[in-house]
């Protein structure tokens, strides 16, 4: 038994630790094999861009200097990027930390914070934190219910979390329903866009919240340069928001919250329009490549408008997910026969494929 558990704050008890993507390392150590892909994460299996990695070359240097705190060429460089003013730009340890210091910002004990069912795993660990109220609003078809969101707004309803697309699941809300979603929400209520994946969803269904901003000033959306920029590891996100919001986040914000390789090789991967071309190149050969994979092992998908895909086994995903650790492969199992498997290299996908024929086979 933990020693300090009469000690801690109750409110922990009620969180659910965030369970990473099994490290590769951590596999190389337990099965004593090599070559071994994660697809698990979401990040981009391409690597990070080369300019990026110039960036940090040059910068390195220099790491026995604190960071600049107000990310001041980054935040110029990404102003322009977006053609939005620089300061209603805020920046964060990955997306993650916006999402804890939003939830710190604007939620009281007690009060509401919506998210839909099979969502992003941070919105609960967040509102619990904060000592919010979670209120779940169940999926319908793996989406986010747009009306069940509606009819579960109240007057103790604070922030909204809407992950789009959605992670696990790949699926958008569409320029429709949040237009609809947002006629019922007062000015009250922070509603955060989550568009981790945004980059991928080239679809003209799907609504880039940024050109909301000027609509709806209780609106944050938040991006991150973890997942098309491959920048995973140094943790750095952002988000766009009414300049009246950024100035209270940065009450609570930690002082060098973002680190200063993380500064200087974000706005080098901006700046890579190749890295991005071959990224959305790669990640549409696979998911037609995987697509066609999972039709042919009978395994359900659905359609995804990101960088990985929400399958459904016709057996437990824990009985596969291990059999896949074995062969060198990690996937990110969810509850019963779900799974989420990461959009790879064309050489990622064809080792998946083998491998999971060979289970298939046995
Ligand atoms: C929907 C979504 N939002 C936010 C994040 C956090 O990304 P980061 O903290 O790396 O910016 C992730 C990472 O998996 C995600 O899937």
């Amino acid at each position: 038994m933990n020693k300090f558990i009469n000690i801690a704050k109750k409110s922990i008890f009620n969180i659910n630790p965030y369970v990473p993507g099994k490290p590769i390392e951590e596999v190389e150590r337990e099965y004593k094999i090599k070559n071994i892909i994660k697809l698990a994460s979401n990040e981009n299996p391409l690597g990070p861009s080369k300019l990026a990695i110039a960036a940090m070359k040059k910068k390195i240097k220099e790491v026995n200097l604190y960071p600049d705190s107000s990310v001041f060429y980054l935040r110029n460089t990404l102003s322009k990027y977006l053609n939005v003013p620089a300061n209603m730009l805020m920046f964060g340890n990955g997306s993650n930390e916006l999402e804890q210091l939003i939830a710190e910002t604007f939620v009281n004990p007690g009060e509401e914070v919506l998210f839909s069912e099979l969502s992003f795993v941070v919105y609960p660990i967040v509102t619990e934190i904060v000592s919010g109220h979670a209120v779940v609003v169940p999926h319908k078809n793996f989406k986010h219910d747009i009306d069940g969101f509606i009819d579960r707004l109240s007057d103790k309803t604070k922030l909204v979390f809407l992950c789009n697309p959605n992670n696990p699941t790949g699926t958008i809300i569409t320029k429709k329903e949040f237009e609809r979603f947002m006629k019922y929400v007062n000015h009250r209520i922070i509603v955060v866009l989550d568009e981790a994946y945004s980059e991928y969803a080239r679809s003209p269904e799907y609504p880039n919240g940024i050109k909301y901003l000027k609509r709806y000033s209780n609106l944050i959306v938040l991006r991150t340069f973890s997942k098309i920029y491959g920048l995973a590891g140094l943790r750095i996100g952002y988000g766009i928001a009414d300049k009246d919001i950024v100035d209270l986040i940065d009450r609570v914000r930690p002082p060098f919250n973002v680190n200063l390789l993380a500064q200087y090789a974000a706005e080098a991967a901006l700046k890579d329009k190749k890295h991005i071309k071959n990224t959305l190149k790669t990640n549409n050969a696979g998911k037609k490549f995987l697509y066609r994979l999972f039709k042919r092992l009978n395994i359900d998908f659905i359609k995804t408008y990101a960088n990985f895909i929400f399958v459904k086994f016709n057996r437990s995903s824990m009985e596969i997910f291990k059999k896949l650790l074995e062969k060198g492969v990690i996937i990110r199992p969810q509850q019963e026969n779900y799974a989420r498997i990461t959009i790879g290299t064309k050489k990622d996908n064809l080792k998946l494929a083998k491998a999971l024929k060979e289970i298939a086979e046995c």
